[in-house]
């Protein structure tokens, strides 16, 4: 294995710039490759067989591209698919559910944890599971969030609907008296500042984004999979519709200039499947 090569990074669109932003700050000479699937996004109202081809098709795509490791920087992709994928493909595949469940399960002290996601990632139990084999004494209330993506994407980070869809999605979560709440979907660290004045200062907020940074570089690291030369910077993005809006909003998820991009098809006939 080359470790020179560029670490593969995947979502269903947008939203996985944020796992990326993180693990470029933890990692800041490794150089990336990044996939959105914009053709086909959202995923987190799919079926969890919709959401294994999918990743399948993304995963042997970042493989031809000779990457070293894949992130799944996608919940729902990470809930759905990990286990298929680490099947299909010989280098290391790297989720977000499990770093950022074993934190929490570090840092609750009443073993009440809220998860809040897209329907899909709620739906595999992935969070739960991964949670309760850290501990199996711990509570674990799930919410499904789905107004949450279009919001942020929306950029009503503050506006007063949001504020307000949020008290309506949570209260479940402070009925339950959690004390720690895991924000299990990429958008959703955006939303940290009204989570937060909903849930108040009791609650610790966990980002499974900078959770999974950690992960990245500490299974690198154990695989001695390390680049040994300093980056360039110039990430490179891939992704499977038309990409302006893409561009826009992934410069302000990503703070850093998206440079390279290249639209692909991976549907029917496509080399890479
Ligand atoms: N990236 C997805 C996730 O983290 C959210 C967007 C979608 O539903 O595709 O679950």
């Amino acid at each position: 294995m080359n470790i020179n090569a560029a670490i593969g990074i995947f979502d269903s669109g947008i939203g996985g710039l944020t796992v990326m932003a993180e693990i470029i700050k933890a990692l800041p000479d490794e150089e990336m490759i990044y996939f959105g699937d914009l053709a086909r996004t959202p995923y987190g109202s799919k079926s969890k067989e919709t959401v294994i081809k999918f990743s399948c098709e993304i995963a042997q795509f970042l493989i031809s591209q000779g990457v070293k490791a894949i992130v799944v920087a996608c919940n729902t992709a990470s809930a759905s698919a990990l286990e298929e994928l680490r099947q299909k493909v010989a280098v290391p595949v790297i989720g977000v559910i499990l770093p950022g469940a074993q934190k929490a399960a570090e840092v609750t002290q009443t073993k009440r944890i809220g998860v809040i996601a897209t329907r899909s990632t709620v739906a595999t139990g992935a969070y739960v599971k991964a949670i309760q084999s850290h501990d199996s004494q711990i509570h674990v209330v799930s919410q499904p969030c789905p107004l949450f993506v279009p919001l942020v994407e929306e950029g009503w980070l503050n506006h007063v609907v949001t504020k307000k869809i949020a008290e309506e999605y949570l209260f479940p979560l402070k009925a339950n008296k959690i004390d720690t709440l895991i924000l299990g979907c990429t958008h959703y660290p955006f939303l940290r500042d009204v989570i937060h004045d909903v849930m108040g200062n009791d609650v610790t907020l966990i980002n499974s984004a900078e959770e999974t940074a950690m992960a990245t570089k500490g299974i690198l690291s154990d695989a001695g999979l390390l680049c040994a030369m300093r980056h360039d910077g110039r990430h490179r993005f891939y992704v499977s519709d038309e990409g302006t809006r893409f561009v826009e909003l992934g410069e302000q998820f990503l703070k850093e200039k998206i440079r390279v991009i290249t639209q692909i098809d991976l549907g029917k006939g496509n080399p890479y499947v």
